[in-house]
Formats: C-alpha cells, structure tokens, sequence
C-alpha cells in the first residue's frame, strides 16, 4: 500500500484538514510532519486559558479532557441539532459540551457513575431547590455500617453521608430516570466525597478524583497526625452547586433543549444507538492499564451502590489487546456514525512516549470504511486548575494530546 503522505491527503480536499493546517489562532502556523506513513499537525489548538469553559464541566474525573477539546471540533464539524456522541464519556465531557452548543448530547460508558455525572448537568436546577430539597433529608437516620470509613470521616459527617446515601438509594435508584434535584444532589455528593480542602467531606486525602483505599488513608493520616472533623454536608453541597452554577445564564439558554441519551455499557455494541444516526465522535478511551478506574473511584461507586468489581472496564497491558478493543469499538462507530460524519479519537502519549497509541488506532482504522485525515497533536501548558480536575496526566506518563481524525465514508 502507498504511504499516506499530507500532499495525498491535501489532494482530497478536506476541508477541515484545511482548516487545521491554515489554524493560527495563537498567532502560531501550524507545523506538519510524518511518521510512519501518518501525517500529523501540530499546534495549540485550544488551551485552557484561551478560552474560559462554562462553569458546569468543573467536576474531577480521572483522565478527563477539557472542556475546549470538544468545543474546537463540535464548532468546525457539526451545526445546531446535530448529534454528537462518546462511547467512554467518563465524567461526561463531550455530552455537556455537546448540549451547551445546542446539539443533541449522546454519551455512554462501562460504569454507570458516568450518568450520574453526566445527566444533572443536563438538567440543573435552581440552587433554591436544591436548599429546599436538602431540608427534607432526615439527617439523623444515618447508621454507621462500616467503621473502617472512619479514616475518611468524623462519626458525625459519616452518619450524615450514610443518612444522604440511604434517602437517595430509597428515592432516586441509578437505574431509573429520577427527579432532578435528586440527581444534582447525588452528583455533588459524589464529587466531595474525598478531597484535599475543607470543601471535601473528608479529612484530607488525596485529590477527589483519586479515592485511596482505607489502608493509604490510614497512612496518610498517620504521617499527618491528622483526625477526621466535622463537616458541614449542606453547606459543602450548596457552595459548590453555587460554583457549579455561576454560569448558568448560558445554561438556561442551551442546556437540556435538544436531545439527549446517555447509556451503560461497552462501547464495542451500543444497541441503543440507531445506525448512521451521529455526525460526529468524540472520545477517548482508557490508554492501556494507566488509569485504575476502577479503583479510584471506589469511594463514589459505593456511595452510588455500584458494584465496581462487576464492571468490565478495559483494562490492557499490551498494546496489541488495547488494539483489538480499538478496532471493535472502531467497527461499531461505523456502524453509528453517518456517511461524511467525523471521529475525533484521543489518546495520550503513554510509557514516555514509547507507545504510540495514536499509531495503534491509525491501523485499527485500516479496512474500515474510514477516510484516515490526519493525527492532530495539541500543544498543551497545564495550569494548576486544570491538574485538580485531573486534566494532567503527566505523572501517569501523558503529556500531550493526540487525536486521530477519520471521516466515515460509503462503505
Ligand atoms: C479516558 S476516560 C474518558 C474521560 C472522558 N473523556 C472525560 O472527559 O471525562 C475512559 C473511560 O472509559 C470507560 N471505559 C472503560 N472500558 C470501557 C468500555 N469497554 N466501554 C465503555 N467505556 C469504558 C472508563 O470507565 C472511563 O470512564
């Protein structure tokens, strides 16, 4: 086969790889090169302080993306109404951006905390309902079940948590649509579960997108000669409702008009979705085994009553297995995604840049009736905020973003 240069591809007229060779946004031409036969552009396509992300994507999940990766190619490949999917949404990145530029939000992912994240923010409501609905908690019903939890929490705050966690259980079952006040409650609790401030639940830990387990904690806690104090669950839930709505001007206007659909499950087979119904994909799944996903959010999934160890979250030591799932998932966004409709497939730099995954999707790609455009590479300066949320992944070996963009042709 004839190597894939950027004069071939050029030929075709793409117009977005256009766009993205003339991208000088920054003031910074675009560079282009090739290896092994991929043509890759590089630039600072977005940057977390080029332009501020609304204030509701502000909740930490491992490996998460900014805000801005899906906003630069929701507005270059799709208009209002289209549809826009993630098959591993994790805290549910794409769907929301998705929905504040007024297109129809589709997300899935192999742990149902995603929706928890996700589907509230679809759907905030005011933060007066919010005080109003805590009220009605009885806070005084919690019972402590499990002591080890005493690492983490005050006897008082964990009968609280208990007390949360046992009146959302009864009201609002994961498994079910449920009231929206409800939803948004459960979402913020899970997001101050653990943390490293006073505005956490817990004494400090770990960042809250990292849950340690109750051996570290105790460690921790050790080392620190430290003791879990009170903590006020209300107050902690209002302030970041508070934060978490500050601009909800712009929510009000485009959040929750088109569509949505959010789903459990591998994103190898989404029977959910009809064929050719998406223009556009954006996503990123686990790279190999980096990211214990299953671990790190074993606090959230329990306070949810999730089964972590009943998920199949992929999990690869060997590239040539990631590959295998890569190309599964692949065959089923051709399936999804419409004729001319496009994917934006990240991965991170991993193993100090001794794999490159981007060049393991590239291949996954081959056979499939897929236009391969180009691989993109954004230049990324991480700022501090952007490492709580855990955008950075630098001390798990990522440092860049790279994203591989395939146009779906006839077949
Ligand atoms: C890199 S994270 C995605 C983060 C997301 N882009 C965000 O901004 O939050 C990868 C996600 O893939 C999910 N996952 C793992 N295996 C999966 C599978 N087989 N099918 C669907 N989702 C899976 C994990 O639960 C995790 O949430």
């Amino acid at each position: 086969m004839q190597p894939l240069t950027l004069a071939t591809m050029i030929a075709h007229e793409d117009s977005f790889l256009e766009q993205i060779l003339k991208f000088d946004d920054q003031g910074q031409a675009s560079s282009q090169s090739s290896s092994e036969g991929i043509p890759y552009v590089t630039n600072a396509f977005w940057t977390a302080r080029q332009r501020q992300a609304h204030s509701l994507h502000e909740i930490s999940y491992r490996a998460c993306f900014k805000p801005q990766l899906p906003e630069f190619f929701i507005a270059r490949l799709t208009q209002p109404g289209d549809t826009v999917y993630d098959p591993f949404m994790g805290r549910g990145t794409t769907p929301l951006q998705a929905a504040l530029m007024g297109r129809c939000a589709v997300g899935n992912d192999i742990n149902p905390l995603s929706i928890l994240f996700t589907r509230p923010r679809l759907r905030p409501p005011t933060l007066e309902a919010v005080a109003q609905r805590l009220q009605q908690v009885d806070w005084q019903c919690g019972e402590i079940e499990n002591e080890e939890l005493l690492v983490f929490y005050s006897p008082q705050t964990l009968r609280h948590i208990y007390a949360l966690r046992q009146w959302l259980l009864a009201r609002a079952p994961i498994d079910r649509v449920v009231d929206p006040v409800d939803d948004w409650i459960r979402m913020v609790a899970i997001n101050r579960l653990t943390g490293h401030s006073s505005g956490f639940f817990s004494v400090y830990t770990l960042p809250p997108n990292q849950a340690v387990s109750i051996a570290s904690q105790r460690k921790i806690n050790a080392k620190r000669n430290q003791t879990p104090v009170d903590r006020d669950i209300q107050k902690i839930i209002l302030k970041k409702t508070r934060s978490l709505l500050r601009d909800a001007a712009i929510v009000n206007a485009a959040v929750g008009q088109p569509y949505s659909c959010l789903t459990t499950g591998p994103a190898e087979r989404n029977a959910q979705l009809r064929a050719a119904s998406v223009q556009l994909v954006i996503t990123s799944p686990p790279f190999l085994d980096i990211v214990q996903y299953a671990d790190d959010n074993w606090l959230r999934n329990w306070f949810s009553g999730i089964d972590t160890q009943s998920l199949a979250i992929a999990h690869h030591r060997h590239a040539s297995d990631w590959q295998h799932m890569v190309a599964a998932t692949l065959q089923e966004l051709t399936r999804v995604v419409a004729v001319g409709g496009h994917i934006a497939f990240e991965v991170g730099e991993v193993r100090h840049g001794q794999v490159m995954l981007e060049q393991q999707v590239w291949a996954a790609a081959e056979g499939l009736p897929l236009e391969r455009i180009a691989v993109m590479i954004n230049q990324q300066t991480f700022s501090k905020t952007a490492n709580c949320w855990g955008v950075d992944n630098n001390t798990q070996g990522t440092n860049s973003n790279r994203i591989v963009i395939l146009r779906r042709i006839a077949d």
